[in-house]
């Protein structure tokens, strides 16, 4: 009797080897098979980090040939790599965007969108710290969502800003008290920290009748919390008779001192990998 043919792996390469890019390669190797997922590559900017890796799975050159080999494209690494190769990995293969703080940007948005429809394949937005993401997209999809504020607090070494916001920072870490770095709508704020609230672009792309523009970003330094991110979102729906209704969660991440990334957002950022199983031509939370 012919033996039944043994399912294909889904082949998976990763663009950056941070404290993420090296969690989810370690993951694919060690627990990949048995799942069905296979690390086929690995890119750094700085490609000596890579030796520790078997020399088969280093990629040297970000190319279209390498998309074609893989399944699926992770990028955690910045999102200007996204800007710049996603979408050619979209022809190819399904994508992972590790920083869809990218999406800010109203060109990268309508470039990567418009790939996912030409190619057919998916454009995954991990859900990273956001809480309660179902139901945002639920009460989005309903009409219902009237308002949504996500409030960071971290310690003022977590932060990586850029502009007008590295004095801002700087002024809050002279001053060693807690300090409101920025409040309002979230599209302005993105490429001035694009690896700090990765979180609130997730809720963008959750609530996309809110969107950039209307979901309110506040980012809080606090040198009184050294180890954790704490992540607050506040949901507020129209319900029966106008009357609103209101949900507050707090998520307190333990994390490195100075880490742009929690503890638990590695192992989220692991089950977001397992959850991207091809969904077809659409830009899905996972
Ligand atoms: N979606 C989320 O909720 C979420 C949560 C945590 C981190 N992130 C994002 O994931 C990414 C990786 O996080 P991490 O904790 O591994 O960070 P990390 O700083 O430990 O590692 C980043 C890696 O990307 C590389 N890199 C940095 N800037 C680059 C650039 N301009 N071009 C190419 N490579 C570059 C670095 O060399 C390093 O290999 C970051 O963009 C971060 O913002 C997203």
């Amino acid at each position: 009797m012919a033996q039944a043919e043994a399912p294909r792996c889904r082949r998976v390469g990763i663009l950056g080897y941070g404290q993420l890019g090296r969690f989810l390669a370690q993951q694919l190797l060690s627990r990949g098979p048995p799942l069905g997922l296979a690390l086929a590559f690995v890119w750094a900017r700085d490609g000596a980090r890579l030796e520790e890796l078997p020399p088969p799975l280093r990629l040297s050159q970000l190319c279209p040939l390498a998309w074609a080999e893989v399944d699926l494209v992770v990028e955690v690494a910045h999102p200007c790599v996204a800007q710049e190769h996603g979408e050619d990995i979209l022809a190819h293969a399904d994508f992972m965007l590790g920083s869809p703080t990218a999406l800010a940007d109203p060109e990268t948005e309508r470039r990567l969108r418009g790939a996912v429809a030409r190619g057919g394949h998916t454009l995954y937005v991990p859900r990273g710290a956001l809480w309660g993401c179902e139901d945002i997209q639920r009460m989005d999809r309903g009409g219902t969502l009237a308002a949504l504020k996500v409030t960071m607090t971290k310690s003022p070494q977590s932060f990586r800003p850029e502009g007008w916001l590295r004095e801002r920072l700087a002024a809050a870490v002279a001053a060693g008290t807690r300090a409101v770095l920025y409040e309002g709508p979230l599209r302005p704020l993105c490429p001035l920290v694009p690896n700090n609230v990765n979180t609130m672009a997730a809720a963008a792309v959750a609530a996309p009748r809110l969107g950039f523009d209307g979901v309110q970003a506040c980012l809080v330094a606090d040198p009184g919390v050294p180890d954790c991110h704490i992540v607050e979102v506040e949901v507020t729906a129209v319900g029966d008779k106008g009357r609103a209704l209101r949900v507050t969660s707090t998520r307190r991440n333990p994390a490195a001192p100075g880490a742009v990334t929690g503890d638990a957002t590695r192992e989220a950022f692991w089950r977001s990998l397992l959850a991207c199983r091809g969904h077809g031509g659409c830009v899905q939370l996972c």
